[in-house]
């Protein structure tokens, strides 16, 4: 692991979160690099849709390495309430209040306006502008193979999200990534073909109007970071087994206990096999690795219930998570503090902005 990482916990996150290979060829042609250290020097930016509160797997899979980024790199990150809209456009009554969650979830765990900016989509209309543009190029084709979309029209078909706002979600999001001039966008798997299709859609907008007036993002791709919930599938806010960054002490630990260990350690003194236990995963992510050998250990030799397992689990989830809940809890409390950074973040961005776009619509010949 390179030494500019921060000290502290985030760089063993960091090494596990992402491969950490090194890759040789040079990294500005490839779709998708897997290595933090080939993002240094470059812009890196992504969008979070307000859907609720974050998570555990949030914090794991994500931000944790985002914020390591903070540090390194220039970093943006922003607030996608207009792709929020996209399937939620009937109710928006919580939509507001949403944007505020997220940005409070996002700042309590250390993203830091005086570090990275922080803005909200909807207070960029630079945006749409590209957006327009972006969506004249984008042959409809591209749009209706995108599985995301697929899945989505056969999963919510209660819901009326075949708009075509919809369809067009990965033109907004390419129009997020080259409006501020974005390299590296950090994303889980389930994004890499959005952001294989902005690469498309960059290099159809390039080749109709000019070489390098946008620039072609990459991916970085975080993996290995599946953190099991309450039922032992991967959390998430829809399957209902997710331990929110703000939970209280007590239902983290209530959580915790229902979670199912090895199903062959039946007895306290039983041996127990970590290797297929969601609360040992836990263990892996949220206890100081110098005592993950000695869980392992004990667990295998029987001389570690569940029960017990479970209760120093939940201390340590509890104690990683307490500042977090604190500081969060301020910041709700405070909504001015909250427009306060989204304000400034749009004044750092809509100049950049602005610039991009003048020199799209020169290129366009507007
Ligand atoms: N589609 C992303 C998600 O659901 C959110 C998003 C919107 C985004 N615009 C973006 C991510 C631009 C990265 C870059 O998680």
């Amino acid at each position: 692991m390179s030494e500019v990482h921060k000290s502290g916990s985030h760089v063993q996150v960091v090494a596990t979160m992402f491969d950490v290979e090194r890759d040789t060829a040079r990294p500005r042609n490839k779709a998708v690099i897997t290595s933090p250290q080939d993002v240094a020097g470059r812009r890196v930016l992504t969008g979070y849709r307000p859907t609720g509160r974050l998570h555990l797997g949030h914090l794991v899979g994500n931000i944790r390495n985002n914020l390591a980024l903070q540090t390194e790199s220039e970093t943006f990150f922003f607030v996608a309430d207009w792709h929020a809209l996209t399937t939620a456009y009937e109710d928006t009554s919580e939509l507001a209040a949403d944007v505020r969650e997220l940005v409070a979830d996002l700042m309590a765990c250390g993203l830091d306006p005086d570090e990275s900016v922080i803005y909200r989509q909807s207070d960029v209309p630079e945006v749409a502008e590209l957006f327009v543009y972006l969506s004249m190029i984008t042959p409809l084709g591209w749009l209706e193979r995108n599985p995301t979309h697929k899945e989505q029209l056969r999963e919510l078909e209660t819901r009326h999200i075949n708009t075509s706002g919809n369809l067009a979600y990965p033109v907004l999001q390419t129009a997020d990534i080259t409006i501020v001039e974005g390299e590296v966008v950090p994303v889980g798997e389930d994004q890499l073909p959005h952001l294989e299709l902005a690469r498309e859609i960059v290099r159809r907008f390039n080749g109709l109007y000019g070489d390098g007036i946008l620039i072609e993002p990459i991916a970085l791709l975080s993996v290995g970071a599946r953190v099991p919930g309450t039922d032992g599938r991967k959390m998430s806010k829809s399957y209902g087994n997710a331990i929110y960054l703000d939970d209280d002490p007590d239902s983290i630990t209530e959580k915790l206990r229902k979670y199912v260990t090895d199903p062959l350690k039946i007895r306290l003194h039983d041996p127990g096999r970590p290797e297929v236990c969601s609360i040992f995963t836990m263990h892996e992510l949220f206890t100081p690795p110098s005592e993950v050998g000695a869980v392992a250990a004990e667990c295998r030799a029987g001389d570690r219930g569940c029960v017990a397992c479970k209760a120093e689990i939940a201390v340590n989830v509890v104690e990683e998570l307490a500042p977090i809940r604190k500081r969060k809890l301020e910041l709700i409390a405070d909504p001015g503090q909250i427009g306060d950074v989204l304000a400034h973040g749009a004044k750092c961005v809509r100049p950049i902005a602005a610039a991009t776009l003048d020199s799209v619509r020169d290129g366009i010949g507007l």
